[in-house]
């Protein structure tokens, strides 16, 4: 059974639609604040448990890059039991994950990336005035504090539209996890074991994913990506204008490249026309898998987003199930108006975040061999057409009869702006940092 009222609710818990949300780093200058700071949190996050409350859909947690747990005193033997793509943190991990140009490190938006990154505290509710009441607790816990200095704030809100910058509806394609409690969304898929995704579980080798040490701290914890990601809208729009002649024909070049419509309607269950209705129905808009109708990619192309960084049940090198992700994007910055081909110069795009067990199984491999190459759809150096943040220019196939349509000179439409990898302990192990002793 998985201990619900250890976890914290931000490891398994779908974000609320609409939402307002809000990410807060904190930098620990001082050892003891920084244990005062973790019994204070260990009050004021919410645990996984109870999922049907409705005060549950406010809820603060709080995640601990490697650099925080060494400002919080954890000892050398439970630090080197964590993760190594962890510990080496996402800056020295920059290479691998493809954030090279205008999104390589010394790029970013400051102080992400350096060694001040510590906590992220992170507040999320269906609109500003509960994440405002939620925010209110947290702050509590750290603003009294000398000490803890908040360094970095980023500010997430759901457009009006309720889709992302470019246009598309996200957050509908979650896995099912055992023993959570909430439901997945694709019901031709079996619920993973709960260790693909919290600590302290067996997970889908059928073995226990590595856990730090001791138990009392890795139990109940997952691993955090943080990712912001600038979206270059006017960059997109002007592609699609330029590689389609008529409206219909750049609405369907962009689902070719998302997999599914802008409204959510997968191309694998309505591929020649949006289904507007059928992309707003959660019970409908994720019941597909590729294989038995659709291995070719004729109606999702294999280069596609969500099939990329989903291959679902398609013939891919691999193990699918040992690459999935709980995913959390919010967006952040103001639309850029309909219609507008001109960038506008405003911040704005995706705040991406990955849950998890495997840091390097789950969101290192999906970016560098799903999203960053080609090779394991036999598209040679191909990539995301939507998602990548590498500077090589990109090429992209849609499979067509009698020939495939292939597009050239993609450029990138998504830059990274910076991030972090962390732990998001459960509240026992926030309690256990609390009582390090001095
Ligand atoms: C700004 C960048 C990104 C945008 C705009 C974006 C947008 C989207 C959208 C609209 C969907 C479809 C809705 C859904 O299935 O929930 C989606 C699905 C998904 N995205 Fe992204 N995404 C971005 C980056 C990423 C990154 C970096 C990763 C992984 C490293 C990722 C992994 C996924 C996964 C796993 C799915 C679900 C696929 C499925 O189960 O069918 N995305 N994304």
């Amino acid at each position: 059974m998985l201990e619900l009222e250890d976890i914290q609710a931000g490891v398994l818990r779908p974000r609320p639609v609409p939402y307002a949300a809000t990410y807060i780093v904190l930098r620990i200058d001082d050892r003891r604040a920084g244990r005062e700071l973790m019994r204070r949190a260990s009050r004021v996050v919410a645990s996984a448990a109870h999922t049907n409350s409705p005060a549950g859909d406010a809820w603060v947690s709080a995640s601990i890059s490697f650099q925080g747990l060494k400002a919080l005193g954890v000892p050398p033997d439970s630090l080197d039991s964590f993760a190594w793509e962890f510990q080496q943190g996402m800056v020295a991990r920059a290479g691998a994950l493809g954030d090279t140009g205008e999104s390589s490190p010394a790029n970013w938006e400051h102080p992400l990336g350096t060694p001040d990154v510590h906590v992220v505290v992170t507040g999320l509710a269906p609109d500003a005035r509960r994440l405002e009441a939620a925010l209110e607790r947290a702050r509590k816990a750290y603003q009294e504090l000398p000490g803890i200095t908040a360094i970095w704030r980023q500010d997430c809100y759901t457009l009006p539209t309720e889709r992302e910058h470019f246009g598309f509806r996200d957050g509908i394609s979650h896995p099912a996890v055992d023993g959570s409690g909430i439901p997945g969304t694709n019901s031709r898929e079996r619920p993973l074991k709960a260790g693909e995704f919290v600590l302290g579980y067996r997970d889908e080798m059928g073995g226990f994913p590595p856990t730090p040490r001791p138990e009392a701290l890795g139990r109940n914890g997952a691993y955090i990506v943080f990712r912001k990601l600038y979206q270059h809208v006017a960059a997109f729009r002007q592609y699609l204008k330029a590689n389609a002649s008529r409206p219909e024909e750049q609405e369907l070049l962009a689902a070719k490249m998302m997999g599914r419509w802008r409204s959510g309607a997968p191309l694998a269950l309505c591929p020649f026309h949006d289904d507007p209705q059928l992309g707003a129905d959660p019970r409908r808009n994720n019941e597909f898998l590729y294989a038995e109708d659709d291995s070719i990619g004729y109606k999702t192309p294999a280069g596609s987003h969500i099939r990329r960084t989903n291959p679902r049940d398609a013939a891919v090198p691999g193990i699918v199930r040992l690459h999935r992700m709980i995913r959390r994007g919010t967006a952040f910055g103001p639309p850029l108006p309909e219609g507008v081909l001109e960038d506008d110069g405003a911040d704005r795009g995706l705040m991406f975040a990955f849950v998890g067990a495997h840091l390097g199984r789950q969101f290192e491999f999906v970016q560098s061999e799903w999203i960053n190459s080609g090779a394991f759809i036999g598209a040679g150096d191909a990539k995301d057409p939507i998602s990548r943040t590498s500077d090589e220019a990109g090429s992209f196939s849609i499979p067509r009869r009698p020939i495939a349509k292939r597009l050239h000179g993609l450029p990138r439409f998504v830059v990274m702006r910076g991030g972090e990898y962390c732990f998001m302990p459960g509240l026992r192990a926030l309690r256990w940092l609390a009582d390090l002793p001095t």
